[in-house]
């Protein structure tokens, strides 16, 4: 098949790579707003590159996969909508929830395919954490933790774009506790502090955010991320239940340095990235946007689910504000 990708900074660069080595892939057309950029890629994968996502629209591809900066998922998803081509975007949808709102709606009404990015869905060890919960061989959960911790913070112009902590980075938390559990969150309460460089505050963003979750079941989960975690990159999800604990991302590359005397546990070198991190999940998330392009699946997250976490990440961006806890009805009758 043929595929178009818009985008092709930090991650669409990634994508073009993994996308270019994928079987089903015979032809991959890129572009980026910086035409140096998409002249670089292209000419580094093998892709072929146009000027404009018109005129990638236009190229005759099959599906189009967008990673370009989060401001500009909205227009681009509506454009690949309307012009009928399956469509995989990277979280979130968008910065507002009132536009993911309207995207969703209109690519609901369209029937057009769409996927969203949401990586952890695909990793091996978080689907083993979902089929403990669904085997009910935990008993029933009392608390869930998921901790999301980067190296070091993206580029100033990056936060100052993202729509914030809870939109950018919390979002993969949020989706990964409902997924996971199969619940519904009912109440947010979150806190936080941008101490670290200036930029952030600046953007009146959080580095560090801390949120609590409370789901339809009563289950309570528990989320911690932070831009500063120079040890690695830590993704984790523990889930306590009545009958038996078990945690993802608790490998020999869990960026944690233990004060046990003697212990060897964990072995390292610590997971640096996201991209070596998930790497396997990336490759398995745009494998299956193959087969919803080629019509053999349906979407495995789609823009309904996402728009989900983007009102859980909506409330807990009030809460954060108003300084006590959101319930999600609430907010959606404001
Ligand atoms: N799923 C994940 O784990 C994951 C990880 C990283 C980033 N992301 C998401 O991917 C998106 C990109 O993140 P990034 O880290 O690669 O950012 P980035 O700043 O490195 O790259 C963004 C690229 O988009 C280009 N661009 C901006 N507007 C465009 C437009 N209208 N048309 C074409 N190109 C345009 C920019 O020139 C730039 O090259 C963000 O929405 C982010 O939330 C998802």
């Amino acid at each position: 098949m043929r595929l178009g990708l818009i985008g092709l900074g930090r991650i669409g660069s990634f994508h073009a790579r993994t996308l270019t080595d994928l079987p089903a892939v015979d032809s991959l057309v890129v572009t980026d707003a910086l035409p140096a950029v998409t002249a670089e890629v292209a000419g580094r994968v093998g892709a072929e590159a146009v000027d404009s996502s018109a005129e990638l629209l236009a190229a005759g591809v099959d599906g189009v996969l967008i990673a370009a900066a989060t401001k500009a998922h909205p227009a681009l998803l509506l454009a690949a909508v309307d012009a009928g081509l399956p469509v995989f975007c990277e979280k979130p949808v968008a910065r507002a929830v009132g536009d993911a709102v309207a995207v969703a709606e209109r690519a609901r009404d369209s029937g057009v395919p769409v996927q969203i990015g949401y990586p952890r869905r695909f990793d091996p060890v978080f689907r083993a954490a979902r089929a403990a919960v669904a085997s009910g061989e935990l008993g029933w959960l009392h608390t869930v933790r998921s901790t999301t911790l980067d190296p070091a913070p993206p580029p100033a112009a990056y936060v100052a774009g993202s729509g914030g902590i809870f939109r950018d980075c919390t979002v993969h938390d949020i989706d990964t506790v409902r997924w996971v559990t199969g619940r519904e969150v009912v109440e947010v309460y979150a806190t936080g502090s941008s101490r670290g460089d200036a930029f952030i505050a600046e953007a009146g963003d959080l580095a560090t955010a801390a949120v609590v979750l409370t789901l339809d079941d009563d289950t309570v989960a528990l989320v911690s991320n932070s831009r500063y975690n120079p040890r690695g990159y830590d993704v984790r999800l523990e889930l306590h239940g009545s009958a038996d604990s078990v945690v993802a991302g608790l490998d020999d590359g869990l960026p944690l340095r233990s004060l046990e005397p003697g212990a060897a546990f964990p072995a390292g070198p610590p997971h640096r990235s996201f991209m070596d991190r998930l790497a396997v999940a990336f490759r398995a998330e745009l494998a299956a946007f193959t087969e919803v392009v080629a019509g053999t699946r349906p979407s495995p997250c789609t823009i309904a689910e996402a728009l989900e976490v983007a009102w859980v990440a909506e409330a807990a961006t009030r809460s954060l504000h108003v300084h006590r806890p959101v319930r999600l009805d609430e907010l959606r009758s404001l």
